[in-house]
């Protein structure tokens, strides 16, 4: 298994592209199942768990042809078509390996009657339940069934009716699940207290190329008016928020300098406002952003909350810049319980962080130093190169397909302004 070498204490500065956003990637995919007709994904980032969801698309029948192969390319353009659908079943083998396959239950549902998704097992970062995907589906007319490790979702004949459902928490891939499935439905269907992170518009504008009629896009009511049939349509996955805040992150702790091409500011709001409370600066354009650090970095406070809260994703990486800032900091998670797994691993990079409950609190400025650390999540992988970045000697991080999962060519960019990281056989 590979594992990254860094040798801390240089200073970034240059240009490093943004990749199409993974998260966004993963409840589009899926929407191929919605149509006949060739559905074409561009900007699509070369990652794991695209390519294990293109093989489960294959599974249920889809074509899958890929543009973009080439090692020097950075994002793909991938056509999908769902003419015939051979199966409607997702494995235990796929879904175990990929939380997101829960995400062509709606759809499936919606284009075939019937679903069976194997249940995803818990999750490093929470137990990460799926009753509000289930109840929404019910909501909307559908039949569930739990048996033997599955969920199986059938419609009544002739389709589901559609309904209305208000959300008692807010989550991104129920409310992905249930438009997805709301689009074909026989009448219409009102969601309250949906999520509206920018990949739900996203999701929402990809359904709307398609021949869907949703309301509200962009608020938290959604009102979806189902349509007979979707029709193909080619997409650009939008900008991968969370990886231009981690490399917003990783630059301002070397005290750097590095654009951002291809970020869009406009949907990072809570993450540039905390950076800016911590003393970074941000320029802002149509194209991307830059980021400069070269004054001292302050504490703040932050908590996670939905969108557009401060999101979640970004906590561990906020949390690694602040063991450098001057003072004490208190971040709280909001979302999910048990995602402090990255403060141990810091703690080795002799970082000053105590938790209590879904509380951290971080003293610093902390004079990192390197170590051999492992990740047990995506984002918490990538919190442990931000500080390695800054601390000194080398760092070690292993398990890095935590972060093959989610950084596309992380390495490669990072070179690219200047950081000393390598990846090694171990
Ligand atoms: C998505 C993102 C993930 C991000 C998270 C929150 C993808 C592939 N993943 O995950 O990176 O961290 O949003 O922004 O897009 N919940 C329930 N019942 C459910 C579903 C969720 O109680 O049926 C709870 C969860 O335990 C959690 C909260 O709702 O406490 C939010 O989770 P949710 O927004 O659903 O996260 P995901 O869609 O899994």
């Amino acid at each position: 298994m590979d594992k990254l070498l860094i040798r801390g204490g240089n200073r970034l500065s240059g240009t490093l592209p943004i990749s199409g956003a993974k998260n966004a990637a993963l409840t589009l995919i899926p929407c191929a199942l919605l149509t006949e007709e060739p559905m074409t994904l561009r900007n699509l980032p070369r990652l794991a768990d695209i390519d294990g969801f293109q093989h489960l698309m294959g599974q249920f029948g889809v074509s899958v042809s890929i543009q973009g192969k080439r090692p020097e390319d950075f994002g793909r353009v991938v056509t999908f078509e769902a003419q015939r659908l051979t199966s409607n079943v997702a494995p235990y083998d796929l879904v175990r390996k990929m939380r997101a396959s829960i995400l062509v239950l709606g759809p499936m549902l919606a284009r075939a009657g019937e679903a069976t998704v194997s249940m995803p097992g818990g999750c490093a970062i929470g137990n990460r339940p799926i009753d509000l995907h289930l109840k929404a589906l019910e909501a909307f007319g559908a039949e569930i069934e739990l048996a033997q490790g599955y969920v199986k979702a059938i419609a009544p004949d002739g389709g589901l009716p559609g309904g209305d459902f208000d959300f008692p928490v807010v989550s991104v891939g129920a409310t992905e699940n249930a438009l997805m499935a709301a689009v074909l439905a026989n009448g219409t269907s009102r969601l309250f207290n949906a999520a509206r992170e920018p990949e739900i518009v996203d999701l929402c504008n990809l359904l709307t190329a398609m021949g869907a009629e949703i309301e509200g896009i962009g608020t938290s009511d959604l009102t979806i008016h189902g349509v007979k049939r979707l029709n193909g349509a080619t997409y650009k996955v939008m900008a991968d928020r969370i990886e231009a805040g981690s490399y917003a992150c990783a630059a301002a702790i070397t005290g750097g300098e590095v654009r951002l091409e291809g970020a869009n500011a406009s949907e990072m709001t809570a993450t540039n406002n905390a950076l800016r409370n911590i003393g970074v600066e941000i320029e802002e354009d149509a194209r991307g952003m830059t980021v400069r650090a070269d004054g001292p970095l302050k504490a703040t406070d932050l908590t996670t909350a939905p969108y557009p809260g401060l999101a979640t994703d970004m906590q561990a990486q906020l949390m690694s810049l602040l063991c450098k800032a001057h003072g004490t900091s208190v971040l709280k998670e909001t979302i999910f319980e048990n995602r402090f797994m990255h403060v141990p691993e810091l703690s080795r990079m002799s970082a000053d962080i105590a938790t209590e409950g879904r509380t951290a609190i971080v003293k610093g400025p902390s004079d990192l130093t390197g170590a051999e650390v492992m990740a047990t999540d995506l984002r918490a992988s990538m919190s442990l190169i931000i500080a390695a970045l800054a601390a000194e000697g080398e760092t070690t991080v292993r398990r890095i397909y935590h972060l093959d999962r989610g950084y596309e060519r992380l390495e490669e960019k990072l070179q690219l302004v200047g950081a000393d990281i390598e990846r090694v056989d171990d």
